[in-house]
């Protein structure tokens, strides 16, 4: 019976586990634990012997319970004491300023460009940036065989086998947005959708997902003399130029007629781009009076309404105003970038408090 007693106090002692000690448990007072089997050897004794063993079989199952039930505690105490040392925090270290996120520039340019329309009256219009290939082609004026859909380097999304759906692409640049908005309020309208566009190129000036913003304004009698007053509007405030020169250069869409490209007036001294002096021009988007057949996809009627659209890379304009050389850097996640480039959270963009703040 001492042996017993020192095995498995012993064994108790060294337990390492919860689990451990369960197996422990089960050997010495499980059913057919060994003192257990013991106990049940009580039977077979004499009344004297019995005597005394039973209290000392007794004695040792409560001895043994007890070991079981105090390493037990100790080891769930030692559990806790090194979560507790593991999960150690100093609640009263100072925050990390360095740490604080920024705005994105897109998104910082995305803002002032609105700020700016909103001022000239023009609402934010949304659309999807998966569309199907008759918002993004076919409503436009752009039919399947033409070659600007081969020019777009269009994503198209995979479809399975024996689905009818009308073809869906990764939309190539935000005019169907003009479709979608038309078919909802019609005419009068006067909108900008800025988002995210799709196509498949890459080089230092391309990045196969980049920014557009949308124009839209229709009316009785919008005309070309509107577009132009209402982009210098907006490339003198934008740039924070005044009188900044535009040079619009007779150009081809499908979706508008006439088209043109629009310049802004730039110099290079000494390697250095100033946008708003000297002679030299920058092309910045394009642009042109809605072309009958695309208010008639949108169920605007040719006839009574007409009016101006333009599409402009958010992108590139955000490289010129900030300075920023390399395009793909946009999107390399690069902190120091971010860091470098970024906005504070804290200064919203408008026209009386500042732009760029
Ligand atoms: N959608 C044209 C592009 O992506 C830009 C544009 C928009 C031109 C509206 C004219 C009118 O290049």
């Amino acid at each position: 019976m001492d042996d017993l007693r020192d095995t498995y106090l012993g064994r108790i002692a060294e337990a390492r586990d919860e689990g451990e000690l369960e197996t422990l448990r089960v050997e010495a007072v499980g059913k057919k634990g060994e003192v257990s089997l013991k106990m049940r050897e009580l039977g077979k004794m004499s009344p004297e012997e019995r005597q005394v063993m039973g209290p000392k079989l007794n004695a040792l199952k409560d001895e043994i319970n007890a070991a079981l039930a105090a390493k037990k505690e100790a080891l769930a105490d030692a559990a806790l004491d090194e979560r507790l040392r593991t999960e150690w925090l100093d609640v009263t270290l100072p925050s990390r300023p360095r740490r604080t996120g920024t705005i994105h520039p897109i998104s910082q340019v995305t803002e002032e460009v609105t700020a700016i329309f909103a001022d000239m009256g023009f609402a934010v219009a949304e659309g999807p940036q998966i569309d199907t290939d008759w918002y993004n082609f076919d409503a436009l004026n752009i039919p399947s065989h033409h070659p600007a859909r081969a020019e777009m380097d269009t994503f198209y999304m995979h479809r399975a086998e024996g689905d009818n759906r009308p073809p869906h692409v990764l939309r190539t640049h935000t005019s169907p947005v003009q479709i979608r908005h038309m078919e909802k309020f019609g005419a009068p309208c006067r909108i900008i959708a800025p988002g995210r566009v799709y196509r498949a190129d890459y080089d230092q000036t391309h990045t196969p997902m980049f920014h557009q913003v949308e124009g839209l304004a229709l009316d009785k009698d919008i005309s070309m003399a509107n577009l132009k007053w209402v982009l210098e509007a907006f490339f003198a405030a934008f740039f924070e130029v005044d009188g900044i020169k535009t040079r619009f250069r007779a150009s081809h869409f499908p979706f508008t007629e006439p088209s043109a490209e629009v310049d802004i007036q730039c110099s290079w001294e000494g390697g250095q781009l100033k946008i708003g002096e000297g002679d030299g021009w920058l092309e910045v988007l394009g642009s042109g009076m809605v072309h009958p057949k695309v208010l008639e996809a949108g169920g605007v009627d040719p006839n009574a309404w007409q009016g101006f659209a333009f599409g402009m890379g958010i992108d590139r304009i955000a490289m010129l105003k900030y300075g920023i050389p390399d395009l793909r850097a946009f999107f390399d996640s690069d902190l120091r970038w971010l860091r470098h480039y970024g906005f504070s959270a804290l200064s919203v963009p408008t026209l009386h408090g500042g732009l760029s703040g």
